[in-house]
């Protein structure tokens, strides 16, 4: 339930207390209630919104402890459309406890107006200023919004919970919902929509009911509709999709399209501002890898996860440190692949076989239709995934459009050369296959860099004496390093996938103490497989292979990346476990409840 507050926006002034409020809720068994917010208007003065903000807060106190441990409450979120007032809001409620109780939800408020007159940037503005202070771990309702067209992009951007009225009162204005925005029942033939509700029925008909009557059955073609859309939302949240479902939904309407492409920019250049900050935490808890194909767009390069691979790539991968002929030095080329489409161990190996051969310090790339990428990283999505017409694989960029990429990468002084894939006629075979070796150890070289965070010359000295195991398709599938299994890289999204085996020697790399959530850790590039340390009394789970869960966990390195592959030690550094990282380390530190690590494998294995 409300508290009153929306009803003293649009008639004025409530006559009640916030103790009342909460108490009246209270008594009549209400499961979440809300405080008596003072709502803040978009068009309001900054004074006027400060105060909202500062009102809002002092009454936080009274209503939680009248609420004691009978009702849960929502503490909304004030501040207008200035960032510093949402993000001050979000700290102050976010913070706010009386006793040990503190809010459930955060309901982000004063967001109607923007979605009545479909200022859907200001919208967005408003939700990630409002969630970069606000905890992780408490969900977030869109105070008002419950029209499925905007259930994506919210999502997407961390909203839980939408309003429940918006069916009936749409239908009550003979507004009919789609997925795809709103249709006016006034002036229809036919539906043009599929509606289980509404399918028997002609427009016509439905204008010539009874008003009550319309608006029943309109209310519940829109709760159906609204019912429909979050389960897709939430099967795109399971498949990895949300964002490009939000993608589609933007292509609505212009204001939403705006937002979306606003949005993006925000994405590629982050501001120093709550915004930055709240699409920093957003690239951050992504996933960076794909199973599967994923289209070609004109959005795919401002992708979440996209961007969070590049940012990897561009601050973790290096050249190699020595070449196949063992000299060492700086790169005397950069050969640039055009026209090879995946897989490339099929359409670009031998062009860069001949390059190497020619001139050891060469340094190879593939040209895809999101940018260069280093040969050495086959399988890598989205860049070997790419679905879309063949001639996208076409080279599309002028020398000069490849510099940005070039210098990302650190080899943008090295003359470069572009060629289509070549035959390869009469070379050594002894060479052929030491050039083949070199390219398979810098393959692995650059997955341990780029997704376990080790430093690429510890990644070249455990590599040094690595055997390998093929696949028919000649893919590398398993890493043995002494003779024992210790990596496979994984052929469906391009990552690497550790052993027992593997986990014991990127433990051994780690010299510091393991993470602990009341110290301060160093920000190097490679700080080593991130580790997750957990409490004594998780450890005898753990190690025999349960996952780890929120609340066990007493320190998670900051650079822990969701979905990648990360160590799970003791309080001493021992390795107990590895496994994937399903959340960020911030969140690590506020959850209690929930999977933090799917654990692949206990040390303790078999010992059960
Ligand atoms: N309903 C829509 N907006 C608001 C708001 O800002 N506060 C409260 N309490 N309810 C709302």
């Amino acid at each position: 339930t409300d508290s009153g507050t929306f009803q003293s926006y649009i008639y004025g002034d409530v006559e009640v207390s916030p103790q009342e409020i909460v108490a009246f809720q209270r008594e009549i068994g209400v499961d979440v209630g809300t405080m008596l917010d003072v709502f803040g208007r978009p068009d309001m003065s900054r004074q006027d919104l400060e105060s909202s903000v500062e009102e809002t807060f002092a009454r936080s106190e009274i209503s939680l402890e009248e609420a004691g441990d009978d009702i849960l409450l929502n503490g909304p979120i004030q501040g207008g459309l200035h960032h510093d007032l949402r993000a001050r809001s979000a700290k102050l409620m976010g913070n706010a406890d009386f006793g040990g109780n503190s809010f459930s939800i955060h309901p982000i408020g004063g967001i109607v107006p923007l979605m009545e007159q479909q200022r859907y940037r200001e919208l967005i503005e408003v939700l990630l200023s409002s969630k970069s202070e606000l905890p992780p771990n408490r969900p977030i309702h869109f105070f008002g919004c419950g029209h499925p067209m905007l259930f994506p992009l919210a999502i997407a951007l961390g909203v839980d919970i939408f309003d429940s009225a918006a069916y009936a009162i749409f239908a009550r204005d003979n507004r009919i919902m789609t997925p795809e925005g709103t249709i006016k029942l006034e002036g229809l033939e036919e539906w043009p929509f599929h509606s289980r509700i509404l399918g028997d029925l002609t427009p016509e008909l439905v204008r010539s009911m009874e008003k009550e009557e319309r608006c029943k059955i309109l209310s519940r073609h829109n709760l159906d509709i609204t019912q429909a859309e979050l389960a897709r939302c939430r099967e795109a949240i399971r498949s990895g999709t949300i964002w490009q479902l939000a993608e589609k939904r933007s292509h609505c309407s212009p204001q939403l399209r705006d937002a979306f492409v606003w949005l993006q920019d925000q994405l590629v250049s982050p501001d120093d501002g709550p915004i930055g900050k709240a699409v920093l935490d957003l690239i951050a808890s992504c996933n960076p890898l794909r199973k599967g194909g994923e289209e070609f767009v004109e959005d795919t390069e401002f992708r979440p996860h996209f961007l969070h691979m590049q940012a990897l790539l561009a601050n973790r991968w290096r050249i190699p440190g020595s070449w196949w002929d063992s000299s060492s030095g700086a790169p005397e080329r950069l050969v640039i692949i055009h026209s090879a489409p995946p897989p490339w161990r099929a359409s670009a190996l031998e062009t860069a076989i001949k390059f190497l051969l020619e001139e050891p310090k060469s340094i190879i790339f593939v040209e895809t239709p999101l940018g260069p990428i280093p040969f050495t990283l086959e399988d890598l999505s989205p860049w070997c995934h790419l679905v879309g017409p063949d001639d996208m694989w076409l080279p599309s960029f002028e020398d000069e459009e490849l510099l940005p990429f070039l210098m990302d990468f650190g080899v943008s002084g090295t003359p470069l050369v572009r060629t289509p894939p070549l035959e390869l006629t009469e070379l050594p075979k002894e060479s052929i296959s030491k050039v083949r070796e070199w390219i398979d150890r810098c393959s692995i070289v650059d997955k341990l860099t780029l997704l376990c965070s080790i430093h690429a010359m510890d990644a070249c000295k455990m590599t040094q004496e690595m055997s390998i195991r093929k696949s028919r398709t000649d893919r590398i599938v398993n890493v043995f390093i002494e003779e024992k299994h210790s990596f496979s890289p994984r052929l469906t999204d391009g990552g690497i996938s550790i052993s027992n085996q593997g986990a014991a020697r990127l433990n051994n790399l780690h010299k510091t103490n393991p993470p602990d959530f009341g110290q301060e850790e160093s920000d190097e590039v490679f700080s080593g497989t991130p580790r997750v340390c957990i409490v004594d009394d998780a450890v005898p789970f753990v190690g025999l292979g349960r996952n780890v869960i929120h609340g066990y966990v007493s320190g998670a390195d900051s650079h822990i990346v969701p979905g990648q592959p990360c160590l799970i030690v003791n309080s001493e550094g021992s390795l107990v476990a590895h496994g994937i990282a399903l959340s960020t380390s911030v969140e690590m530190s506020f959850f209690r409840k929930g999977i933090a690590v799917k654990v692949r494998e206990g040390v303790m294995k078999g010992k059960d």
